[in-house]
Protein backbone atom coordinates (compact mmCIF):
# COMPACT_ATOMS: atom_id res chain seq x y z
CA UNK A 1 0.00 0.00 0.00
CA UNK A 2 1.23 3.36 -0.70
CA UNK A 3 0.36 5.86 2.06
CA UNK A 4 0.12 9.47 1.61
CA UNK A 5 -0.01 12.07 4.22
CA UNK A 6 -1.38 15.46 4.07
CA UNK A 7 -1.43 18.25 6.22
CA UNK A 8 -5.26 18.30 5.90
CA UNK A 9 -8.32 17.28 4.02
CA UNK A 10 -8.50 19.99 0.83
CA UNK A 11 -4.88 19.14 -0.23
CA UNK A 12 -5.02 15.51 0.10
CA UNK A 13 -8.57 15.58 -1.49
CA UNK A 14 -6.52 17.96 -4.40
CA UNK A 15 -4.19 14.48 -4.76
CA UNK A 16 -6.75 12.28 -4.93
CA UNK A 17 -7.99 14.38 -7.76
CA UNK A 18 -4.42 14.65 -9.62
CA UNK A 19 -4.51 10.71 -9.60
CA UNK A 20 -7.81 10.34 -10.92
CA UNK A 21 -6.61 12.51 -13.96
CA UNK A 22 -3.63 10.91 -14.43
CA UNK A 23 -5.70 7.26 -15.02
CA UNK A 24 -7.94 9.53 -17.12
CA UNK A 25 -4.71 10.62 -19.30
CA UNK A 26 -3.94 7.02 -19.18
CA UNK A 27 -7.14 5.97 -20.45
CA UNK A 28 -9.27 5.24 -17.40
CA UNK A 29 -13.08 5.60 -18.30
CA UNK A 30 -14.76 3.71 -15.15
CA UNK A 31 -14.80 5.70 -11.92
CA UNK A 32 -16.07 3.85 -8.77
CA UNK A 33 -17.39 6.65 -6.13
CA UNK A 34 -18.45 7.07 -2.67
CA UNK A 35 -20.27 8.91 -0.43
CA UNK A 36 -20.39 10.45 2.86
CA UNK A 37 -18.05 13.70 4.44
CA UNK A 38 -14.81 12.22 3.10
CA UNK A 39 -14.66 12.58 -0.55
CA UNK A 40 -16.31 15.75 -0.29
CA UNK A 41 -12.86 17.48 -1.07
CA UNK A 42 -12.34 15.62 -3.79
CA UNK A 43 -15.42 16.33 -5.35
CA UNK A 44 -14.74 20.14 -5.03
CA UNK A 45 -11.53 19.58 -6.78
CA UNK A 46 -13.19 17.92 -9.84
CA UNK A 47 -15.94 20.58 -9.71
CA UNK A 48 -13.62 23.57 -9.89
CA UNK A 49 -11.35 21.84 -12.83
CA UNK A 50 -11.75 22.02 -15.98
CA UNK A 51 -11.66 18.43 -16.35
CA UNK A 52 -13.97 17.14 -18.79
CA UNK A 53 -16.06 14.02 -17.44
CA UNK A 54 -18.58 13.29 -20.22
CA UNK A 55 -16.75 10.44 -21.68
CA UNK A 56 -16.55 9.14 -18.16
CA UNK A 57 -19.29 6.55 -16.28
CA UNK A 58 -19.20 6.17 -12.26
CA UNK A 59 -20.72 3.46 -10.64
CA UNK A 60 -21.48 4.57 -6.89
CA UNK A 61 -21.03 2.01 -3.86
CA UNK A 62 -23.86 1.89 -2.14
CA UNK A 63 -27.64 3.23 -1.96
CA UNK A 64 -30.48 2.96 0.68
CA UNK A 65 -33.26 0.08 0.21
CA UNK A 66 -36.42 1.87 0.12
CA UNK A 67 -35.28 5.82 -0.39
CA UNK A 68 -36.49 7.12 -3.58
CA UNK A 69 -33.67 9.38 -5.73
CA UNK A 70 -34.75 12.65 -4.70
CA UNK A 71 -34.82 11.75 -1.13
CA UNK A 72 -31.78 14.54 0.54
CA UNK A 73 -30.93 11.53 2.11
CA UNK A 74 -30.23 9.45 -0.62
CA UNK A 75 -26.43 8.68 -1.68
CA UNK A 76 -28.00 9.52 -5.21
CA UNK A 77 -29.39 12.83 -3.96
CA UNK A 78 -25.90 13.08 -2.53
CA UNK A 79 -24.07 12.70 -5.95
CA UNK A 80 -26.21 15.09 -8.05
CA UNK A 81 -25.65 17.90 -5.85
CA UNK A 82 -21.91 17.09 -5.05
CA UNK A 83 -20.28 16.60 -8.73
CA UNK A 84 -23.18 15.30 -11.43
CA UNK A 85 -25.50 17.85 -11.92
CA UNK A 86 -21.92 20.46 -11.50
CA UNK A 87 -19.85 18.12 -14.04
CA UNK A 88 -21.65 16.03 -16.32
CA UNK A 89 -20.61 12.47 -17.15
CA UNK A 90 -21.92 9.88 -19.63
CA UNK A 91 -23.72 7.57 -17.62
CA UNK A 92 -23.52 7.62 -13.63
CA UNK A 93 -25.10 4.09 -11.84
CA UNK A 94 -26.12 4.21 -8.26
CA UNK A 95 -28.18 1.43 -7.13
CA UNK A 96 -31.68 1.70 -7.59
CA UNK A 97 -33.56 2.63 -3.28
CA UNK A 98 -36.72 1.60 -5.00
CA UNK A 99 -36.31 -0.97 -6.86
CA UNK A 100 -39.15 -3.31 -6.47
CA UNK A 101 -37.03 -7.14 -6.27
CA UNK A 102 -33.98 -6.48 -4.14
CA UNK A 103 -32.82 -10.33 -6.00
CA UNK A 104 -33.04 -8.41 -9.01
CA UNK A 105 -31.64 -5.23 -8.51
CA UNK A 106 -28.45 -6.98 -7.15
CA UNK A 107 -28.23 -9.00 -10.27
CA UNK A 108 -28.79 -6.06 -12.24
CA UNK A 109 -26.27 -3.91 -10.78
CA UNK A 110 -23.47 -6.76 -10.77
CA UNK A 111 -24.52 -6.33 -14.19
CA UNK A 112 -23.00 -3.25 -14.04
CA UNK A 113 -19.74 -3.60 -13.06
CA UNK A 114 -19.10 -6.55 -15.08
CA UNK A 115 -19.63 -4.68 -17.93
CA UNK A 116 -18.09 -1.53 -17.08
CA UNK A 117 -14.98 -2.78 -15.17
CA UNK A 118 -13.67 -0.22 -12.59
CA UNK A 119 -10.58 1.56 -13.49
CA UNK A 120 -10.19 3.71 -10.31
CA UNK A 121 -12.21 2.87 -7.18
CA UNK A 122 -12.93 5.76 -4.43
CA UNK A 123 -13.31 4.59 -0.82
CA UNK A 124 -13.99 5.93 2.56
CA UNK A 125 -13.53 3.88 5.47
CA UNK A 126 -15.97 3.39 8.53
CA UNK A 127 -14.61 3.90 12.32
CA UNK A 128 -15.11 -0.16 12.48
CA UNK A 129 -13.28 -0.36 9.39
CA UNK A 130 -16.39 -0.63 6.90
CA UNK A 131 -15.39 -0.26 3.23
CA UNK A 132 -19.07 0.68 1.42
CA UNK A 133 -21.80 -1.08 3.65
CA UNK A 134 -19.49 -4.17 3.99
CA UNK A 135 -19.25 -4.10 7.85
CA UNK A 136 -17.27 -6.16 9.80
CA UNK A 137 -17.69 -10.05 9.52
CA UNK A 138 -18.59 -9.76 5.34
CA UNK A 139 -16.96 -11.61 3.20
CA UNK A 140 -14.39 -10.85 1.55
CA UNK A 141 -15.47 -12.23 -1.99
CA UNK A 142 -18.73 -11.18 -1.89
CA UNK A 143 -20.19 -9.20 -4.58
CA UNK A 144 -23.25 -6.58 -4.61
CA UNK A 145 -26.01 -7.27 -2.27
CA UNK A 146 -28.75 -6.34 0.17
CA UNK A 147 -27.37 -5.83 3.88
CA UNK A 148 -28.65 -5.51 6.89
CA UNK A 149 -27.03 -1.79 8.86
CA UNK A 150 -26.09 -2.13 12.54
CA UNK A 151 -27.68 -0.32 15.01
CA UNK A 152 -24.90 1.91 15.17
CA UNK A 153 -25.21 3.14 11.42
CA UNK A 154 -29.00 3.49 12.60
CA UNK A 155 -29.16 5.28 15.55
CA UNK A 156 -26.34 7.27 13.71
CA UNK A 157 -28.59 8.32 10.64
CA UNK A 158 -31.55 9.15 13.09
CA UNK A 159 -30.59 12.53 13.85
CA UNK A 160 -31.13 13.28 9.70
CA UNK A 161 -34.63 12.07 9.76
CA UNK A 162 -37.76 13.55 11.04
CA UNK A 163 -39.62 10.37 11.95
CA UNK A 164 -37.24 6.77 14.01
CA UNK A 165 -39.17 4.65 11.47
CA UNK A 166 -38.18 6.53 8.41
CA UNK A 167 -34.43 5.48 8.93
CA UNK A 168 -33.31 2.83 6.65
CA UNK A 169 -33.00 -0.36 7.64
CA UNK A 170 -30.93 -2.19 4.81
CA UNK A 171 -28.63 -0.55 2.10
CA UNK A 172 -27.55 -2.33 -1.09
CA UNK A 173 -23.59 -2.64 -1.34
CA UNK A 174 -21.40 -3.24 -3.40
CA UNK A 175 -19.36 -6.26 -2.71
CA UNK A 176 -15.49 -6.35 -1.38
CA UNK A 177 -15.17 -9.16 -4.24
CA UNK A 178 -16.09 -6.59 -6.80
CA UNK A 179 -14.32 -3.96 -5.06
CA UNK A 180 -11.35 -5.79 -5.38
CA UNK A 181 -11.20 -6.51 -8.98
CA UNK A 182 -10.82 -2.28 -9.37
CA UNK A 183 -7.71 -1.57 -11.40
CA UNK A 184 -6.57 0.90 -8.86
CA UNK A 185 -7.88 2.17 -5.37
CA UNK A 186 -7.82 5.01 -3.56
CA UNK A 187 -9.20 5.01 -0.13
CA UNK A 188 -8.83 8.64 1.96
CA UNK A 189 -9.71 8.87 5.02
CA UNK A 190 -9.64 12.14 7.30
CA UNK A 191 -9.52 12.92 11.30
CA UNK A 192 -8.63 11.50 14.21
CA UNK A 193 -11.61 9.21 14.18
CA UNK A 194 -10.63 7.17 11.67
CA UNK A 195 -7.04 6.76 13.25
CA UNK A 196 -7.64 3.64 14.79
CA UNK A 197 -9.24 1.90 12.17
CA UNK A 198 -6.76 3.20 9.47
CA UNK A 199 -3.52 1.67 11.83
CA UNK A 200 -5.33 -1.37 11.76
CA UNK A 201 -6.40 -1.68 7.71
CA UNK A 202 -2.35 -1.24 7.04
CA UNK A 203 -0.50 -2.92 9.67
CA UNK A 204 -2.83 -5.18 11.14
CA UNK A 205 -3.56 -8.75 9.98
CA UNK A 206 -6.24 -9.16 7.59
CA UNK A 207 -9.40 -10.03 8.78
CA UNK A 208 -13.16 -10.00 8.14
CA UNK A 209 -13.55 -8.20 11.74
CA UNK A 210 -11.59 -5.11 9.66
CA UNK A 211 -13.11 -5.21 6.27
CA UNK A 212 -10.39 -2.41 4.73
CA UNK A 213 -7.52 -4.82 5.77
CA UNK A 214 -8.24 -6.99 2.64
CA UNK A 215 -7.04 -4.01 0.74
CA UNK A 216 -2.99 -5.20 1.97
CA UNK A 217 -4.11 -7.99 -0.98
CA UNK A 218 -4.87 -5.51 -3.06
CA UNK A 219 -1.44 -4.65 -6.07
CA UNK A 220 -2.62 -0.68 -6.42
CA UNK A 221 -3.88 1.07 -3.21
CA UNK A 222 -3.19 4.60 -2.44
CA UNK A 223 -4.32 5.67 1.05
CA UNK A 224 -4.33 9.49 1.19
CA UNK A 225 -4.58 10.80 4.22
CA UNK A 226 -4.30 13.77 7.03
CA UNK A 227 -2.77 14.13 9.98
CA UNK A 228 -5.42 13.25 12.31
CA UNK A 229 -5.87 10.06 10.75
CA UNK A 230 -2.22 8.88 10.47
CA UNK A 231 -1.42 9.71 14.08
CA UNK A 232 -1.37 5.89 15.18
CA UNK A 233 0.92 4.53 12.04
CA UNK A 234 4.13 3.33 13.60
C1 LIG B 1 -20.11 5.69 1.41
C2 LIG B 1 -19.56 4.45 1.99
C3 LIG B 1 -19.04 4.38 3.38
C4 LIG B 1 -18.22 5.61 3.81
C5 LIG B 1 -17.71 5.45 5.24
C6 LIG B 1 -17.04 6.74 5.72
O1 LIG B 1 -20.54 5.50 0.08
O2 LIG B 1 -19.57 3.48 1.30
O3 LIG B 1 -18.25 3.22 3.52
O4 LIG B 1 -17.14 5.77 2.93
O5 LIG B 1 -18.78 5.16 6.09
O6 LIG B 1 -18.01 7.75 5.83
P1 LIG B 1 -17.58 9.28 6.03
O7 LIG B 1 -16.79 9.65 4.82
O8 LIG B 1 -18.87 10.04 6.12
O9 LIG B 1 -16.74 9.32 7.27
Amino acid sequence: MDVKVFDNDTEAGKYAFELIKQGMDNGAKVLGLATGSTPVTMYQAMVNSDVDFSNMTSINLDEYVGMAPDNDQSYRYFMQSHLFDKKPFKETFVPNGLAKDPEEETKRYNKVIADHPIDIQVLGIGRNGHIGFNEPGSPFDAETRKVPLTQNTIDANARFFANKDDVPRYAYSMGIGSIMKSKKILLLAFGENKADAVQKMIEGPVTNDVPASILQKHPDVVVILDKASASKLS
